[in-house]
């Protein structure tokens, strides 16, 4: 039994179903990669499982609990994180405030886990005082995963964390997500940059329309040729 089951995952916007049949699974402490076409479900998928998206069939289950029927907010409170794909700061905000929204579900002392997003990500202790809005699309990021992590997920969601990013930032970025992950945290993770995604992925996943087409470990996926050959570019 995963960590994070949704499977059969059948659901769309209004009557179009966009998901059909769709399995995503992630392990604890293991890194899982959705990857595929634009316009394949991805975020349509991390919607689903994170409870933004009616699902006309399927289910979710966190660890051994059902939670299909829950909000995304009952999904926080019981270990989900999620980074969605935009919008994920508050530019007007503080560095620090985005950090204590994101602890905005917990009664209990929350000071060591902003802390501990310091040590992850130390430009932002820095920064800890500037508008979000100011800073790089990769630090902009860093924030948006430190949010994600004041609630001190045991999964942790990102959809397409190095979205408009330097290749460099976007290596640092991974090693931080790696990071993340050996401290026992699942991470499942949607990324435009396939073969670098693949490359860190105990499990990936390629969807195309909305489908599995192929799912393996990721070295596997890399080595396939015909997900390189129809995916991959060569
Ligand atoms: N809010 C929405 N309302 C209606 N259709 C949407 C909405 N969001 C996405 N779609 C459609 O769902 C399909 C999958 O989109 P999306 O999940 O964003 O793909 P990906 O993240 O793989 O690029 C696309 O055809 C897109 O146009
Ligand atoms: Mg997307």
């Amino acid at each position: 039994m995963s960590f994070l089951t949704a499977e059969h995952m059948t659901g769309g916007y209004g009557a179009t179903d966009i998901l059909h049949d769709c399995t995503i699974k992630v392990e604890q402490g293991e890194i899982a990669v959705i990857v595929g076409p634009n316009g394949a479900g991805k975020s349509t998928a991390m919607k689903a499982v994170f409870g933004m998206l009616p699902l006309r069939e399927g289910r979710v289950l966190l660890g051994e609990t059902d939670i299909t029927a829950m909000s995304p907010q009952e999904r926080v409170a019981n270990g989900m994180g999620f980074v969605p794909q935009t919008h994920n700061v508050f530019t007007s905000m503080s560095v620090e405030e985005n950090l204590e929204m994101g602890a905005y579900l917990r009664e209990d002392d929350f000071r060591g886990t902003i802390e501990q997003v310091y040590d992850l990500f130390p430009v932002l202790k820095e920064k800890r005082r500037q508008p979000a809005g100011e800073l790089s699309g990769g630090q902009r990021q860093q924030v948006a995963v430190g949010r994600a992590l004041m609630t001190e997920p045991k999964l942790l969601m990102l959809d397409e964390p190095t979205a408009g990013v330097s290749p460099i930032v976007m290596d640092e970025l991974f090693d931080r997500i790696i990071e993340v992950a050996r401290t026992g945290i699942a991470i499942l993770m949607v990324e435009q940059n396939a073969r670098q995604a693949l490359n860190i992925a105990d499990h990936g996943y390629v969807l195309v329309q909305g489908r599995n087409a192929w799912t393996d470990t990721g070295e596997a996926l890399l080595a396939n040729p015909e997900v390189r050959r129809t995916f991959l570019g060569g």
